[in-house]
Order: C-alpha cells, then sequence, then structure tokens
C-alpha cells in the first residue's frame, strides 16, 4: 500500500523529534499502521535550520500551501498559538485533510469550532500531544476507561512549575532563581507567564475535563491560580506537616456541576503523586469501576511529545478509512450526546485549606481566630504555632482546615484579616487528600 503522506507545520523542537522519530522507528511504526508514514512536505519560518534537519524532505516558508497541498493526507500543526495556527488548521480540515496538534492553547480555546468543523468535513483531530507530553492520557481516558464514569482527575501537567517547586523545596533556591533555570534548560513555554500562572496547566485541564465527562470546552470558565506568590515558607510549613505543594489541575464531578481549577495544592507528601519531581507529569484518575488510576511520565520535550504526535499519525493512518460515525468521538462522547451541565465558581468549590497568619504573641489571639472559623462553621485539623522571629512580636500560626465552600473560608479571612492581633494579609492555599474516594 502507498505511504500516507504527511504535511509538518513546524520544524522546532517536537517537530524535529517528530521526523526523528518516524525515521528511526520507521519499520516497526509501518507493521503497526498497515503502511509507511511519510512526511513529505515541513514548513518552517527558518527553511535553513529546518532543511539541515529535515533529510531530504522538501521545506516552504509557507504553511498555508502545506494546507492547500492535494498530495498531502494529515496536517501535523506544531507551529502554536491561537492565531496563525487556527487558520491553518481550520484550512486543513476545510481542505479534507485530518489534523494532528499539540495546540493546547488553540483546543481549548476553540477546541468547540474546530470539532465541530472537523465533524462537517469528516475528518480527523488528533491531540495526544497536547495533553502531558508523551504521557497517553488522552488515550486513556477517551478509550481505556470508556466503561467508567470519570469522578475526578487531578494532575501535574505543567513540567516548568512543578521543575520550580521541587528546586524550592528541596535547595532552597528562590522562585526567581529555579524559573531561570527551567528556562535555560528549555522547558518553559515561550511566554512563561503560561507555565507560572497556571494557563498551560488550565489549557490541559480543559481538554481533560471535555473527555473526561463529556462537555464543550470551556476554558474561559476554568478557575486559574499560579505558583508565584508562593514562598519558601509556605512549601517548608507545608513539608512539616506532612504535605507537598503542587500545581494540580483538578476537575471534579460534584452534585452542583463541575469543578474546574488549576491552583497551588497541599498534597500529603506520602501519596505517590507527591513525589513526581522536576519536570515530570503525572496524571490520578478515578473512575467508579477501575477506582484511582496514575499514569506517569515526561510531559514535555522532543521526542516524548513526538512519541504521543507519532501515535496519532498511527491512529489517524488506521482509522481514516472507517465510516466517520464509527470512529472513537473527538471529545469521547458523540457530538450530539455533550453535556451542558454547569461549570462551578470558584467560591462554590469545597475543599480543605492551609491558612497561614501572622499574629501578634499575646493570650486570646488563637481564641479569636478559631471563634471566627466556629461561627462559619469551619473546623480545625491540625494548627501549628512558629516560635517568633529574634528580636520580633509577631508569630506565624499555620492552620489545616477540615473541607469547607471556599465562600465561606473567604469570608472568615476577611473578618480574620479585620483582627487588630493579626498583621497583614492570611495566605490560603487549598488541600486536597487524593484519597481514593
Ligand atoms: N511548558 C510546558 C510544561 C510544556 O512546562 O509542561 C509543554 O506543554
Amino acid at each position: 500500500m502507498k505511504p500516507i503522506r504527511v504535511g509538518l507545520l513546524g520544524m522546532g523542537t517536537v517537530g524535529s523529534g517528530t521526523v526523528r522519530v518516524l525515521e528511526r522507528n520507521a519499520s516497526e511504526i509501518t507493521r503497526r499502521a498497515g503502511r509507511a508514514i511519510r512526511i513529505t512536505l515541513i514548513a518552517d519560518r527558518d527553511v535553513e535550520k529546518a532543511k539541515r534537519l529535515a533529510g531530504n524532505v522538501p521545506v516552504t516558508n509557507d504553511a498555508f500551501q502545506v494546507v492547500s497541498n492535494p498530495e498531502i493526507d494529515i496536517v501535523v500543526e506544531l507551529i502554536g498559538g491561537t492565531t496563525v495556527a487556527k487558520d491553518l488548521v481550520l484550512k486543513a480540515i476545510g481542505n479534507g485533510k485530518h489534523v494532528v496538534t499539540a495546540n493546547k492553547a488553540l483546543l481549548a480555546l476553540y477546541g468547540n469550532e474546530i470539532f465541530e468543523a472537523a465533524q462537517d468535513a469528516g475528518v480527523i483531530v488528533a491531540f495526544e500531544a497536547a495533553v502531558a507530553g508523551g504521557i497517553p492520557i488522552i488515550k486513556a481516558l477517551r478509550e481505556g476507561l470508556t466503561a467508567n464514569r470519570i469522578e475526578w482527575i487531578a494532575g501535574i501537567i505543567n513540567g516548568t512549575s512543578n521543575y520550580i517547586l521541587s528546586e524550592m523545596r528541596e535547595k532552597g533556591v528562590s522562585f526567581e532563581d529555579a524559573l531561570k533555570d527551567a528556562q535555560a534548560l528549555g522547558y518553559a513555554e515561550a511566554d512563561p507567564t503560561f507555565d507560572i500562572e497556571g494557563i498551560d496547566a488550565a489549557h490541559k485541564l480543559t481538554l481533560m475535563a471535555s473527555i473526561a465527562f463529556g462537555i464543550p470546552t470551556q476554558f474561559s470558565k476554568a478557575y486559574t491560580e499560579g505558583i508565584t506568590k508562593l514562598t519558601r515558607e509556605d512549601i517548608a510549613y507545608a513539608e512539616e506537616l506532612g504535605y507537598r505543594i503542587k500545581l494540580l489541575g483538578i476537575t471534579k464531578r460534584v452534585e452542583k456541576g463541575i469543578e474546574l481549577r488549576v491552583h497551588p495544592t497541599l498534597i500529603p507528601a506520602k501519596r505517590l503523586i507527591a513525589n513526581v519531581e522536576g519536570v515530570m507529569n503525572a496524571i490520578l484518575v478515578k473512575g467508579d469501576a477501575v477506582g484511582a488510576t496514575l499514569y506517569y511520565g515526561a510531559g514535555a520535550g522532543s521526542e516524548p511529545t513526538a512519541s504521543a504526535v507519532v501515535a496519532d499519525l498511527v491512529d489517524v493512518t488506521r482509522m481514516h478509512t472507517a465510516d466517520p460515525e464509527h470512529r472513537v468521538p473527538h471529545l469521547a462522547f458523540q457530538p450530539d450526546a455533550l453535556s451542558d451541565v454547569e461549570i462551578l465558581p470558584i467560591s462554590e468549590v469545597e475543599t480543605a485549606y492551609y491558612l497561614r497568619m501572622r499574629a501578634y504573641d499575646k493570650p486570646g489571639v488563637l481564641a479569636e481566630v478559631t471563634r471566627i472559623l466556629a461561627d462559619l462553621e469551619i473546623s480545625i485539623d491540625a494548627m501549628v504555632q512558629k516560635e517568633p522571629h529574634e528580636g520580633q512580636e509577631l508569630v506565624d500560626i499555620i492552620m489545616l482546615t477540615h473541607r469547607t465552600v471556599e465562600k465561606h473560608i473567604d469570608c472568615a479571612i476577611s473578618k480574620i484579616e479585620m483582627l487588630p492581633v493579626i498583621s497583614g494579609s492570611v495566605k490560603k492555599i487549598r488541600l486536597e487528600e487524593l484519597n481514593r474516594n
């Protein structure tokens, strides 16, 4: 059978990895796919550099030439961003080409429009590489766990922020120094704001929530809080209490709707996922039948991400001749069976909390604070008072609460901050036990 022909947009880290993996493993891949997968045209702004990496494959600087080329069956979009990439993907779909993309921002923001266009055109849009690099989490959620009612997902899905938090905890380095290191090592997005402010994680979480619960992509409703305000003190206090702080993407089905949130989270240090360090990613998925499952691996990098791109290429090669109605739906559920269940605002989310406050060390302080919490029916799970810093009359008090609704803890915090015995603001970090329930 003739090879399937692929046009590659973007010969950067992942593009060059894709070329290498396809070439190195060509015979295994052909045996799996049933026919050869051949890159026949590459587009990149830097034609000379791309040519050096491309072997004999022709290179153009005009990506639109690739998506309009009648000789191409599948377009691999590795350009990133949500402007030109969106035009290119829609154009490719309009021209009847299947698309493989690693572009999480594009799908989180415009997934509904793109999948609808693909549905109308009868083509596949595959995006394994968009979430957690080399970890086949899309495949697991969409196919492997298809018998289950997914209850929740909690994942470390941004390697850069996980690297920063690991460095801060293990080496006691500052946030800024750890970020510089991560950038030098090539982990960070072009704009590191996406990594450290939780936006990249929220893109990935949006996609996982859609395929876990069968809902449209709703990035604008995701609550997103990054790691820039975390201090070494909070990381150390959490550790003393038996917890690690991780930037987690959490999505959960609860009675009132669906939670969709990215924020720093205390998790028990003894959980496997708490021990995922450095740039690695890990995702916990709880299904009603299977229980808790954990997926771990490289969430970024040239060949790990290429591994996901090539897996999608093999899938498309096997599936493209199948009747579109008999393929696995883009969002795992049939498009006319998506649910309009509400995404809950963060004020309605229920979780436990770490609170750190700075108080004057005199009698009655704790009584005043605990009274406020008790009045709002917030129960305290653990409490530590630190020694005052030398020559100072202020002490740090750390409290862990039991689960409560966020609007109640926020109300308590504003009352605590008004107490004359409390100095400055109260630091709040959410806490999840991530046990099997
Ligand atoms: N910048 C991302 C991360 C890599 O740090 O995880 C790819 O999504």
